[in-house]
């Protein structure tokens, strides 16, 4: 197997599934990239993914390279893992990466193989790779391509790729079909050792892309309306906690995907809704996804107003350009998108570091893991190396990631390092009674202040 594009996705699935005892190649054309993987560094923080690089890079099942002749002659089946991101000039995707993959790739093949599209695409793109392929690769070999999207959250990516919830294959022909059985097979047999199944779902091409899609657009939306929910209880008193508690105990909603706080961000769930609403736009279907706009905004406002926020606690004035926090001095607690990550793509917490520091806040952050990055994406902060360094003399607290560290601070001890006691929680996951008992002003999202 070949995996093109040695990034997240990329990079776990070719560590994963020499795992599972087959031979991979990992491909991508930046060569320090893997120079690095090759000598068994991970540039990426994922549980557990480091100690199986090591490894199934000494077994000999995995090594990775820049070289498309090399994949071409050596794997029978090229996973498409390359990056989607957004477009500079729009909301829809750039599939530029994807192209130059297949393009580059094709005309190296020599024999039947399959390239297996993972990249989150939008709905077509599978018809557009077997054009390209058709067009590209010596029509001889006999190339086939498959879709079959990948659902894997940072922090369990290697749980998600061995012990999937379910497998989807978008397919054409049953040689491929059978391929995707086969490319499986030590998912399946992995989960009979444990007694478990893997359910799967075989289809054509644009149900495979849609499903990615729509779960992450389903996802969104879950979240989105919970934050709308913490608005209504903010305005009446009630805890928005408590209510999702309450709702989740309903099977058919479920528990899961309704903590409210400062919203979503990543490489995955704010790109993926927006180039979702460009293509349904572009495909005379837009109506039916208006709706993802507004979820869109419910998430956007989110941010907002952890500064207004800010600028109630600490009794400070909005003007006609927001809030005036000049020379508030403001600690913030956690930069990446979530707990368990290094990653701060679309980070709700730099967003709102960003905006304290327009509205003239001094802003110092501290995060377990992101550090590096979040310097490079919000260079004018100040980073402290620890919480307790965090919140010398600061004026107000926020805690915008989840890390457990910050769960378990202790607010008796932090209290006499800050000029005042006051923390927003914009997770919703310290304990509120514990920090109020140690004389903090707190406030959550979606739930009464103390
Ligand atoms: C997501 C999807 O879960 C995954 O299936 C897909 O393949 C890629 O996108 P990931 O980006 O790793 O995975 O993050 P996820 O755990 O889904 O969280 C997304 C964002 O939603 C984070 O910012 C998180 O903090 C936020 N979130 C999640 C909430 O605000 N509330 C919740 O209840 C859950």
């Amino acid at each position: 197997m070949a995996f093109l594009g040695c990034g997240y996705l990329g990079t776990t699935y070719a560590v994963c599934f020499a795992e599972l005892g087959y031979d991979v190649v990992g491909m991508d054309v930046n060569a320090e990239k893997v120079a690095k993987l090759a000598a068994g560094d991970l540039p990426i923080h994922e549980p557990g993914l480091e100690a199986l690089l090591r490894r199934n890079l000494d077994s000999g099942r995995l090594r990775f390279t820049t070289s498309y002749e090399d994949i071409a002659e050596f794997a029978d089946v090229h996973f498409i893992c390359v990056g989607t991101p957004q477009r500079p000039d729009s909301d829809a995707a750039d599939l530029s990466q994807v192209e130059t993959c297949v393009t580059d790739l094709a005309p190296h093949l020599r024999r039947k193989a399959l390239i297996l599209g993972k990249s989150t695409v939008p709905v077509g793109t599978a018809e557009w790779v077997e054009t390209l392929v058709q067009r590209h690769a010596p029509p001889e070999a006999g190339v086939e391509v498959a879709w079959s999207p990948e659902f894997l959250q940072e922090g369990f990516a290697v749980e998600d790729v061995l012990r999937p919830n379910r497998v989807v294959f978008g397919v054409k022909s049953d040689w491929a079909r059978d391929m995707l059985y086969a490319v499986h097979k030590g998912v399946f047999e992995l989960a009979a050792v444990e007694d478990r199944e893997v359910p799967v779902v075989v289809g054509d091409f644009a149900t495979a892309e849609l499903v990615k899609v729509a779960a992450n657009a389903f996802l969104a939306t879950k979240i989105s309306f919970i934050n709308a929910m913490a608005d209504l209880c903010e305005a009446t008193g009630g805890d928005v906690t408590l209510l999702a508690r309450a709702i989740g105990y309903d099977d058919r909603i479920g528990p899961k995907f309704l903590r409210a706080g400062v919203g979503f961000g990543g490489g995955c769930l704010p790109k993926d809704i927006r180039a979702f609403v460009a293509r349904a736009e572009e495909l005379g279907v837009g109506d039916s996804l208006r709706f993802l706009h507004e979820v869109d905004r419910v998430n956007a406002r989110r941010r907002t107003k952890v500064v207004q926020m800010v600028a109630e606690m600490c009794g400070r004035t909005s003007g006609p350009n927001g809030p005036d926090l000049s020379g508030l001095r403001v600690a913030i607690l956690g930069v990446t998108f979530k707990a368990n990550s290094d990653d701060v793509r679309d980070s709700p917490a730099l967003s709102v570091a960003r905006k304290l520091m327009r509205a003239g806040a001094v802003v110092t952050a501290y995060d377990p893991e992101g550090m590096i990055p979040a310097k490079n994406v919000v260079p004018d902060a100040a980073y402290a190396k620890s919480v307790n360094e965090a919140l010398a003399g600061a004026d107000l607290v926020c805690v915008l990631t989840a890390w457990e560290e910050f769960r378990h601070a202790d607010p008796a001890a932090l209290a006499e390092l800050v000029s005042h006691r006051r923390i927003i929680d914009g997770t919703n996951s310290v304990d509120p009674t514990l920090w109020t008992g140690a004389g903090w002003t707190y406030r959550g999202m979606g739930r009464p202040s103390i």
